[in-house]
């Protein structure tokens, strides 16, 4: 009962493309639930200003309602609407990488329902990119609340695909625009804290951040800020045992230098697989060498920070589909996407690292 329908990204203005927005657009103002692709992750849209609506996306995710939902809009204007003031470093911020993958926190208006901000005084709001969302967004003519399009608990949605193997069954219509391009989550950026912080590194880095504002803050040290993790703080103290969640299989990621970390993990390769263990290995392009006869199913993630971060969570789930009994990962620059690949590892790794 989960209608997937494909639309090409760049041709949008064809009869058919406009009557599939119109009809998803039609389903957001009735309060339905609509998976559609942005160009970090594949979100799970509600109309933003129907309470009932968002509900209905923490019901198909199995997402606590103690988290927060993310506001996406399509022009700048309809900021009005949501928050209470525009901060002069959110016109600024916006100016620089909206449309893009930055998500600013602002004080909220009364419009918005304390379903989406979980009874905050803030609201999270961010100007998507991909055009499939914007159309939809547009043609909808409200605001759309979505999170990441998996479910709670799970990997992020870089693909229709993926989205269609979390949520099926529970939405009615998957809009299915290709591969996500940049594949992590937004930027996270607190612009009600009395210095603007990162709460979550995603698709615009701080170096990016601070050309435009320069007194950002990075996120806090050892801060994982996403939903699943909101929780597990507000109840677990710092430095205590983290919830491994992200995905369904323990992963390892290993840090040091890459001739260290190549050869720690081909010693916990062969440990592995001498216990008959399959092994994944989610590595770089320059790594194939070293493991294209090591027995390991390989994952790729490219060579540059953009394809790493573009493949990194389906690397994940492929793994994950293989049957593989564990992942082991390499760790990447931290300039720029890095920041956020980092998070994104750690937080697959459950914080199991092994520096060498
Ligand atoms: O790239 C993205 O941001 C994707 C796409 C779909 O736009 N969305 C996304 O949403 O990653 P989600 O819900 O999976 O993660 C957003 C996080 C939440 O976990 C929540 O902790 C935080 O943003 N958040 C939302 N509203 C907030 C608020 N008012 N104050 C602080 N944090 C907030
Ligand atoms: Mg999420």
């Amino acid at each position: 009962e989960t209608r997937i329908i494909q639309l090409d990204p760049n041709h949008l203005d064809e009869p058919y493309a406009r009557q599939q927005i119109e009809y998803a657009a039609r389903l957001l103002r009735e309060g339905e639930l609509v998976v559609l692709p942005t160009e970090t992750v594949y979100g799970l849209g509600a109309n933003a200003f129907n309470a009932q609506a968002a509900e209905q996306i923490f019901i198909a995710k199995g997402r606590p309602l103690s988290d927060p939902l993310i506001v996406h809009i399509a022009d700048e204007h309809e900021l009005e609407n949501i928050v209470s003031q525009v901060p002069e470093a959110a016109r600024k911020l916006a100016a620089a990488f909206w449309p893009g993958p930055l998500t600013m926190i602002m004080p909220a208006g009364p419009r918005v329902p304390g379903l989406i901000t979980s009874g905050l005084p803030n609201v999270a709001v961010r100007m998507p990119a991909h055009p499939i969302a914007r159309a939809l967004i547009r043609a909808a003519g409200v605001p759309v609340a979505a999170p990441s399009a998996n479910r709670f608990m799970h990997v992020s949605p870089t693909t229709a695909r993926h989205a269609y193997t979390d949520l099926k069954g529970r939405v009615p219509l998957i809009l299915d625009g290709g591969p996500c391009t940049v594949g992590v989550e937004s930027t996270i950026l607190d612009l009600c804290a009395e210095i603007p912080t990162i709460l979550r590194p995603g698709g615009v880095g701080l170096e990016a951040l601070r050309r435009v504002l320069p007194q950002v803050r990075p996120p806090r040290a050892g801060q994982v800020h996403d939903e699943e993790e909101e929780l597990t703080q507000a109840r677990v103290a710092p430095g205590q045992m983290r919830v491994h969640y992200s995905p369904s299989i323990p992963a390892y990621l290993f840090e040091g230098s890459v001739a260290a970390m190549r050869q720690a993990m081909l010693a916990e390769l062969q440990t592995r697989q001498a216990r008959g263990e399959r092994v994944g290995v989610l590595i770089a392009d320059e790594d194939l060498n070293t493991f294209q006869e090591s027995g390991a199913i390989i994952y790729s993630l490219g060579h540059t920070p953009e394809q790493v971060a573009t493949h990194l969570f389906a690397g994940l789930r492929t793994l994950e589909d293989a049957g593989v009994n564990v992942i082991l990962c390499r760790s990447f620059a931290e300039q720029g996407l890095g920041l956020a690949i980092r998070d994104r590892l750690l937080k697959a790794a459950g914080s199991k690292v092994t520096k060498v």
